[in-house]
């Protein structure tokens, strides 16, 4: 048996810098990952909170920054931060819906430097994208900014989420990514946090649909020849043996800090009954080193059998944090997917339940306010 992962491990740089700059969307999509609880939504940092936020990360040696949200198009000094994280010498990407997005606006973006973005679709027609958004004209939206993308000389990286909504529709996706010249597609099966956990038996497929749609992934690519875009399926981790190394470790490589300015491992953390710094009151250095909540589990030694003598710890790290006290009410426990935690009944008692509670009844995404933004434009 080898165990590699020290007790105390080297504390590394956040390679990852993930500024969640807004959670305000003018979408409601009932997979989103942000929580379910918002009060943070209308108590954004400032743009000059953020530029701190950018130098201290790129000092600590944070190299690629993630602008997200929400919908990180609805802060006005978008443009602002990404010059500004460019000239530090990040590689910047925006996380969007494209509903916001403008010529003019994807011009200034460029020229300020931003270097890829990432634009999500709910489905692959109008009728269903509107429908899971909740937003009507989304998709005409979206068809226009993926144009642009390309117009605009980014590589075009598409993102669809899977449901059980859209999951008989997998080829209409890829035949939409293949029209529109996209590069790369992330056919990313729903992750079950936030309002995604909140709808997650509506949402989650059934195995055989899982199986199925990976059939018509593969032949799809055998008929592509080489040709068109990469398509990579996510498929969700609950029909797994295994956990995913999730953050490839707590507070090893990833740092998300959220609209207040609150700094998180992961971007779900806050759910967990611990207490979280925040970037208005300690340095990044002092949270990322010295935080009793980055520190909490790192390393092994807050494992519990079978996760301290398994030799396999080094590569799952004991699965997810969240995900192990969203499904046992402990944030201690070996994360339930994985077939020898004591919990692992519970993953089958969810997945027996996948299609048999119907794919309608969804939580819409809420806010307490809701943004006006016009969708389509010049
Ligand atoms: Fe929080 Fe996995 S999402 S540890």
């Amino acid at each position: 048996m080898t165990i590699s992962l020290n007790e105390t491990p080297p504390i590394t740089p956040p390679l990852w810098l993930l500024a969640e700059i807004t959670y305000q969307c003018p979408l409601h999509c009932p997979y989103c990952s942000n929580p379910i609880n918002m009060e943070e939504t209308f108590n954004e940092l400032p743009t000059e909170q953020w530029e701190s936020v950018l130098t201290q990360a790129r000092e600590m040696g944070a190299v690629q920054l993630g602008f997200s949200g929400g919908e990180p198009l609805l802060r006005k000094d978008l443009e602002r931060l990404v010059a500004y994280a460019r000239k530090l010498g990040f590689y910047t990407n925006l996380i969007t819906s494209g509903i916001g997005m403008t010529e003019k606006r994807i011009a200034k973006l460029k020229a300020a430097g931003l270097d890829h973005i990432q634009l999500s679709f709910q489905a692959a027609n109008a009728e269903a994208n509107d429908l899971i958004g909740n937003k009507r004209h989304s998709f005409e939206q979206k068809m226009k900014i993926a144009k642009l993308v390309k117009k605009y000389d980014y590589p075009m990286v598409l993102n669809f989420c899977i449901t059980a909504q859209n999951i008989h529709e997998i080829e209409e996706v890829m035949d939409l990514s293949t029209r529109l010249n996209a590069d790369f597609v992330e056919l990313a099966t729903v992750q079950y946090y936030g309002w995604a956990y909140e709808n997650r038996d509506h949402l989650l497929p059934t195995k055989d649909q899982l199986t199925q749609a990976e059939r018509v992934i593969n032949s799809y690519r055998d008929k592509q020849d080489g040709r068109g875009p990469k398509f990579i399926f996510v498929a969700p981790d609950y029909y797994e043996q295994r956990p995913k190394a999730c953050m490839n470790g707590w507070g090893t490589t990833f740092l998300t800090v959220t609209p207040d300015g609150s700094a998180l491992p992961c971007h779900s953390a806050k759910i967990l009954p611990l207490t979280f710094p925040n970037v208005k009151q300690r340095s990044l250095h002092d949270i990322w080193h010295h935080d009793f909540s980055f520190n909490h589990f790192r390393g092994d030694s807050w494992m519990p059998s079978p996760c301290k003598t398994c030799d396999e710890k080094d590569k799952d790290f004991g699965g997810c944090r969240c995900q192990a006290y969203m499904l046992t009410g402990d944030m201690y426990k070996t994360d339930p997917v994985c077939s020898k935690s004591p919990d692992h009944h519970i993953m089958k008692s969810i997945t027996d339940k996948a299609g048999t509670v119907g794919t309608g009844n969804l939580k819409y995404r809420q806010v307490e306010r809701q943004i006006k933004v016009d969708v389509i434009d010049d």
